[in-house]
């Protein structure tokens, strides 16, 4: 396992870390995720993702309670979390504050999530934090100086986005250079061979103008990339669960099942797997920071490990092959 800075950052992260959306409490309980925290801490992984809201704040307290069994000295390990769709229920006009706590990136919010979020992980402080999605409606100048505070009160030690326009994470920077606040480092985009335009077009002046890091997501598009909905969608599969109906589209796209086949076609020939290519395959890119694995069974998470040994071997050609396959594709 590589290690690589977070943009300008100091902080290093492993190259391939661990995520626990859909996963963890849906389908991983506490036992589990520590058996997988562990044999990804085993592999080198130092950087684990969540936030507040993976099903509801349960995958943090998932993930807090594996901390506390696996005893990990806090210097060994990153961890984050994200904010803007808040825990009240949705149009529940018995919720007084769901106006302050839905869908927002407004101080309020953010200073209480924070202080949510601590005690499910229980935990002293969380590494990295993120806006999980702009707020048209709250001026970034509000959000900015919020996340700036939660890294002065200790409770953070980095902020970031995701899922935000070039110009929002621009104009973001711009207010904390200009105040002398703490700056975002961080974009989370979603980043695979499906889903490709926003890392490296939209964002690529930022990278230098800014030192924006990244950490990506979903390098499977969702298992996609596995190969296994070619066939159609599996009963265990993340396909087939209740709430994630938005993905039917994608996972049973036709184009992208040809393409997948290529893609296996590739990946026989070097002698791994798909999903082994395409997590490599978002790790050759060297803005990457960090990819963000995910896994609902431990050997997937094990067989997903071995990407790291594909990377070195993804020459020009390779690279290239792979580009005209996926470019016509991607979003
Ligand atoms: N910032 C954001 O907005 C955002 C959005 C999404 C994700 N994320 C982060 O990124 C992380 C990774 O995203 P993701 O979970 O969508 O990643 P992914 O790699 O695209 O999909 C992971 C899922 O694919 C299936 N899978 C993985 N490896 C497999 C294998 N070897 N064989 C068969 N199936 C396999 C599993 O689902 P099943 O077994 O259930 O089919 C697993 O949960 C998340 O946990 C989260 O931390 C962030």
């Amino acid at each position: 396992m590589q290690y690589r800075r977070l943009g300008r950052s100091g902080l290093r992260l492993s190259e391939l870390s661990l995520g626990s959306w859909v996963t963890y409490h849906n389908q991983v309980d506490s036992a589990a995720a520590r058996e997988m925290l562990a044999v990804a801490m085993d592999a080198g992984i130092n950087f684990f993702d969540n936030a507040e809201a993976y099903a509801a704040g349960q995958s943090e307290v998932v993930m807090g309670e594996a901390f506390k069994a696996l005893k990990w000295p806090r210097l060994n390990f990153v961890v984050s979390t994200k904010f803007f769709w808040g825990l009240s229920p949705r149009n529940d006009p018995r919720s007084g504050d769901a106006v302050n706590r839905r869908d927002t990136l407004n101080r309020k919010y953010l200073m209480q999530a924070i202080d949510g979020s601590l005690v499910r992980m229980q935990l002293d402080f969380i590494d990295l934090v993120y806006c999980h999605r702009p707020d048209p409606l709250t001026p970034i100048d509000e959000t900015v100086h919020a996340m700036s505070d939660m890294i002065t009160q200790g409770k953070a030690l980095y902020w970031g986005t995701s899922e935000w326009s070039a110009a929002e994470i621009r104009a973001a920077w711009e207010i904390a250079d200009r105040h002398h606040l703490h700056k975002p480092v961080v974009e989370q985009p979603q980043y695979n061979l499906f889903s490709r335009k926003r890392v490296e077009q939209e964002y690529a002046r930022l990278y230098e103008d800014i030192g924006l890091g990244l950490t990506t997501w979903s390098p499977l598009a969702s298992g996609l990339l596995t190969g296994k909905y070619r066939n159609g969608i599996p009963a265990d599969s993340r396909g087939a669960m209740e709430g994630m109906g938005f993905l039917t589209k994608s996972l049973g796209d036709a184009a992208k099942g040809e393409a997948v086949a290529k893609f296996e076609a590739i990946a026989a020939d070097l002698g791994c797997t798909v999903a082994q290519l395409a997590i490599a395959w978002a790790a050759k890119n060297p803005r990457v920071s960090s990819v963000i694995t995910g896994a609902s069974k431990l050997s997937q998470l094990q067989s997903n490990l071995g990407a790291v040994d594909v990377i070195a071997k993804l020459t020009t050609e390779l690279v290239a092959a792979l580009d005209a396959i996926s470019v016509p594709l991607a979003a």
